[in-house]
């Protein structure tokens, strides 16, 4: 594995250089065309969070102004899985999964197999790749992938699997290609990497040290989305609340959103993801201020025993976060909350358990993602003692689950009749009289409308809530 950076080249310089590798990628993509008599196809499949589903969006953008052409499925020219490690069962899909690819590939010798993202990161599963996965073509981390055009260069002219996996990076390079998945919104990166080290968690290892995004370049990039059609952004990072504060002239994340939401024609901003140990009361009045800012908060809980967090390494305790709960809730009344759940950390009691559906009940969540915890190799709780034994965190996990179900269903419900904002986002797909759009809470809501609706933010009777999402009516034109 590669130490820091490759190159000693700026970010300008960098991605001058690989626009020069694209036009040669593009050469021989032309070029192998005419052998064929037919386009080249690709197939890029994301596991894991937005962060990686950003990342595939900057995959595809190089692939398609290569000149591939979108395939429907994994039986295309190229394919590119961008994994995550975050949890076992998603690493374990991957190899399921090549195990197709491997059979695909014996039909179409010239496929090009490309494995990247931050399963990469892990010294092991390279090794198990380069010895029992050799008809993969190439794989690169989550540090070098702004060197994609390159590395798609290299393994086009060669016949051996190419790996290139660097341990970090302190670069940031802007402005390469993009291909959006959906034309109205879009994420947006304003950091990378972790410095927060959850004892539980691989992903400070698999993305590196904190690094922020420049301000201007930020909102340069979101005005030229807007210019582009897209009214809604999420702005990305694994602790947006302690965006800006290595950059030479620090800037806080409550700031940025007082920038962001100047811009004109953006209609909304989402974020994800708020640490509760930074969560700032500036913050919280930023919410309230900013008009395109939705009413939305995702903080995740982990567990709500302050002995567990301790552990965790989360730097908050459970009455600390029902501070929070209390104070967001005292400024912003409706504000939708949102969390995320790990069920079985080493050593939780049944007491400790308690803890959690303790908080999950005060806060009443309109949603929540429960996980069980699993062990990730090289993280300080996988040799811990007292890991939980299956049956009893499965027996927990259950209880946690239908309680968080019971409670996002009332509140679902509660909307009924409610009047609320909705970004028209797509004519729906089973019925196009319908337009499908979101709450801030990113609920869905299908009412009657046109197309020439998408991109408006328009005030729809919630009529009947279905579940998961809603049918509506507009009342009136802002
Ligand atoms: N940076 C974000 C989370 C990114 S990972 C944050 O701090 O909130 C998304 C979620 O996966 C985490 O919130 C956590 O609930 C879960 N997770 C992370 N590591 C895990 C593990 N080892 N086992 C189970 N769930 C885990
Ligand atoms: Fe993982 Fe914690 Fe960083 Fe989130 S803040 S990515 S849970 S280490
Ligand atoms: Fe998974 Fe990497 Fe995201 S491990 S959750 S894809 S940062």
């Amino acid at each position: 594995m590669r130490d820091f950076e490759g190159t000693n080249l700026t970010g300008k310089e960098e991605a001058q250089l690989q626009y020069e590798y694209l036009e040669k990628a593009k050469a021989y993509v032309a070029a192998k065309e005419q052998e064929k008599g037919r386009k080249l196809t690709y197939c890029v499949q994301t596991f894991g969070c937005q962060m990686n589903a950003r990342d595939s969006e900057k995959l595809v953008g190089i692939l398609e102004q290569a000149g591939y052409v979108e395939a429907e499925d994994e039986h295309a020219d190229f394919v590119i899985y961008n994994t995550c490690t975050v949890r076992e069962n998603a690493n374990n899909k991957v190899y399921g999964r090549l195990g197709y690819l491997s059979n695909y590939k014996k039909k179409n010798p010239d496929m090009m197999i490309t494995l990247c993202g931050c399963m990469m990161q892990e010294p092991e599963v390279v090794e198990k790749l380069k010895k029992s996965y050799r008809f993969v073509n190439l794989v690169f981390g989550t540090h070098n992938i702004y060197k994609f055009a390159e590395l798609l260069c290299r393994a086009l002219e060669s016949d051996s699997m190419i790996v290139d996996i660097w341990k970090d990076t302190d670069k940031i390079v802007e402005d390469l290609p993009v291909k959006r998945k959906f034309s109205f919104k879009s994420g947006v990166n304003i950091m990378f990497g972790c410095n927060n080290f959850c004892s539980y968690c691989i992903v400070p290892y698999v993305r590196g040290r904190e690094r922020s995004r420049e301000p201007q370049d930020i909102i340069r990039e979101i005005e030229g989305l807007v210019k582009d059609g897209v009214c809604e952004i999420m702005l990305l990072g694994q602790n947006v609340n302690s965006y800006g504060k290595n950059l030479e002239q620090p800037i806080t994340f409550a700031e940025l959103l007082r920038e962001v939401d100047k811009i004109e024609g953006l209609k909304r901003i989402r974020f994800m993801t708020s640490h509760p140990k930074d969560l700032s009361d500036d913050l919280i009045l930023a919410m309230k201020e900013c008009k395109k800012v939705c009413k939305h908060m995702h903080l995740p809980l982990q567990s709500g025993s302050s002995r567990i967090l301790k552990i965790m390494n989360r730097h908050y305790n459970k009455e600390r976060y029902l501070e929070l709960v209390d104070k967001l809730r005292k400024e912003i009344p409706d504000i939708a909350l949102t969390t995320d759940i790990i069920v079985g950390f080493p050593g939780e009691t049944e007491e400790d358990f308690l803890e959690t559906m303790d908080v999950v009940k005060k806060v009443g969540y309109d949603s929540a993602f429960t996980f069980i915890y699993s062990k990730r190799t090289g993280t300080p709780a996988a040799s811990m003692e007292n890991q939980i034994p299956a049956d009893v965190v499965k027996d927990r996990f259950d209880r946690l689950l239908k309680e968080v179900q019971t409670i996002a269903t009332d509140k679902a419900m509660a909307l009924e009749g409610k009047v609320m904002n909705v970004l028209a986002e797509e004519l729906n797909e089973q019925d196009a009289s319908l337009i499908t759009g979101r709450l801030d809470n990113n609920s869905v809501v299908h009412f009657p409308g046109n197309k020439d609706m998408i991109g408006q933010i328009y005030p729809v009777l919630l009529k009947e809530c279905k579940g998961f999402y809603y049918l509506g009516e507009v009342v009136s034109n802002e």
